[in-house]
């Protein structure tokens, strides 16, 4: 089968957060399965000064028209070269794409972002006429979810794209694009789907519940994240709408990659070690203090580590209300990461207040990621939701005891019971947080039952081969449901 990939990101080229990394990793092992894969994204401005580096990217199609209401737009397609039998192509629209980070700048959202993915949809729709129509378009988050909504209506009688099959993937439900109607002009959508409910949130246009409604297949990053979007507390709104595609709507854990993601060959890290041999892990650890510029503690001392976009959803309300206390207790907790400006200040204070407890760091570096899962002992999240998460197990590769909120993916990777890899708590408290730590600081004191937990951790096997599989299952029955839709 051809499937093509549509995602605003892809790491390494464009990475704001997990859903980049999925899409650094999956396409490549699809591929490996023997399927012929794309992945379209757009050229951003920092991809195409990267690009510019390396030298001139081959222009494969040279004009696109995206028909607008007033004048037309512009797209070309650029070659952005294969990787692990992945071919990339880079959607060039400067007018929409030409500018500065993904979304908006730092901590902003352009507010024509859903013009600029909606269009970015549209030219991978004409694109893939001429590039290559693949039986599965595969769409992931609300940015990609125009591809959806325009194959099922606009395109939808298109002798070419008609036959294309869709798996929509969420990688975060708490995100769905809302933008007011008058924009559906611009994308050369009827404002007949914003009436009829079809795209309808209130009073706003809802692309995310499009897709999750008009794709052939739905799924998400965890089977416990499928059953919490299902619920009122966590389906924003859509929990009915996940109800009513039964079968169609799984869950999918995702996987790590476990080559970028191993302590005995990782390039940044001051030490290696592995399973047999945990020694190097220590060297890790003052390593990482060094880069935070904190002294060296005790190795009664816990190191706690987070690396976190700094957002509500990931639960830093609880650890600011139990901050005074964690500062009674024997730990070092450290936060690397940006995110939301309120959270990036609130953190900024704590850190000035309680010096010797916690140290935060804005300067997000691969380096840095990889250095905080050697060193830490214990990693630290007590989301409020998280659909799969990936931290909890690049830690647990790394010997890294998670602490975690029984929720989503966190509840589907990490146990506490007795032979358990990690700590666990359910309630969405303060309260809950501190006794978790609390637990996890008692066993840590007994040294045995201690590396006991962290092999265990290690010993697990998360790649993207089993993932990969399971959405190979997938891409085949969307294209029989299609076939049997459209026939
Ligand atoms: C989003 C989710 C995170 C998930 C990632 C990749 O960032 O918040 O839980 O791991 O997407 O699917």
């Amino acid at each position: 089968m051809h499937i093509v990939f549509v995602a605003p990101e892809c790491a390494p080229r464009v990475k704001t957060g997990g859903l980049g990394e999925v899409l650094g990793a999956l396409p490549a092992a699809i591929a490996g399965l023997g399927h012929r894969v794309t992945v379209y994204v757009p050229l951003y401005r920092s991809l195409r000064l990267d690009m510019e580096e390396q030298g001139a990217a081959p222009v494969v199609l040279e004009s696109l028209t995206l028909p607008g209401p007033g004048s037309n737009r512009f797209a070309r397609v650029l070659d952005g070269g294969t990787d692990r039998d992945v071919q990339f192509y880079l959607v060039d629209c400067p007018e929409l794409f030409d500018r500065e980070g993904v979304y908006g700048p730092p901590g902003e959202n352009y507010l024509d972002n859903a013009v600029r993915f909606g269009l970015y949809c549209r030219a991978v729709l004409e694109a893939v006429k001429q590039l290559g129509v693949p039986d599965v378009l595969h769409l992931h988050d609300w940015q990609a979810a125009f591809a959806a909504i325009y194959l099922a209506t606009s395109y939808a009688a298109d002798p070419m794209l008609g036959r294309v099959a869709t798996v929509y993937t969420i990688h975060n439900g708490g995100y769905q694009g809302l933008f007011p109607p008058e924009q559906l002009t611009d994308l050369l959508l009827p404002l007949s789907l914003f009436s009829s409910g079809v795209l309808r949130a209130d009073k706003q246009v809802n692309p995310f519940a499009g897709a999750v409604r008009s794709s052939d297949l739905v799924t998400t990053v965890s089977p416990g994240y499928a059953e919490e979007l299902k619920t009122p507390e966590f389906g924003e709104g859509l929990e009915e709408v996940y109800c009513q595609r039964g079968r169609d709507f799984v869950g999918i854990l995702n996987g790590i990659d476990e080559e970028e993601w191993d302590p005995a060959t990782d390039p940044h890290l001051a030490a290696h070690y592995s399973i047999e041999d945990l020694t190097g892990k220590r060297e890790c650890r003052a390593d990482l203090l060094r880069a935070f510029g904190a002294d060296e503690v005790a190795d009664s001392t816990a190191v706690i580590g987070m690396v976190s976009r700094l957002a509500g959803q990931k639960g830093f309300d609880l650890i600011a209300e139990a901050m005074p206390k964690l500062a009674e207790m024997n730990l070092v907790l450290l936060i690397v990461g940006r995110g939301e400006p309120a959270v990036e200040a609130q953190f900024r204070d704590l850190a000035d207040k309680y010096p010797d407890r916690l140290r935060v760091s804005p300067d997000f570096s691969e380096e840095l990621a990889h250095k905080m899962q050697a060193g830490a002992d214990m990693t630290l999240m007590p989301s409020r939701y998280e659909p799969s998460g990936l931290t909890q197990m690049y830690s647990l590769r790394y010997g890294t005891v998670p602490v975690v909120r029984a929720t989503g993916g966190l509840r589907d990777t990490v146990q506490e019971w007795e032979e358990g890899n990690g700590f666990v708590f359910e309630e969405y408290t303060s309260g809950a947080l501190l006794a978790a730590v609390g637990r996890a600081l008692k066993e840590f004191a007994d040294r045995e039952r201690w590396r006991a937990r962290v092999q265990r951790g290690m010993a697990v096997r998360r790649g993207w081969d089993g993932p990969a599989r399971e959405y190979d299952a997938e891409y085949r029955r969307a294209v029989e449901a299609h076939a049997a839709r459209t026939n």
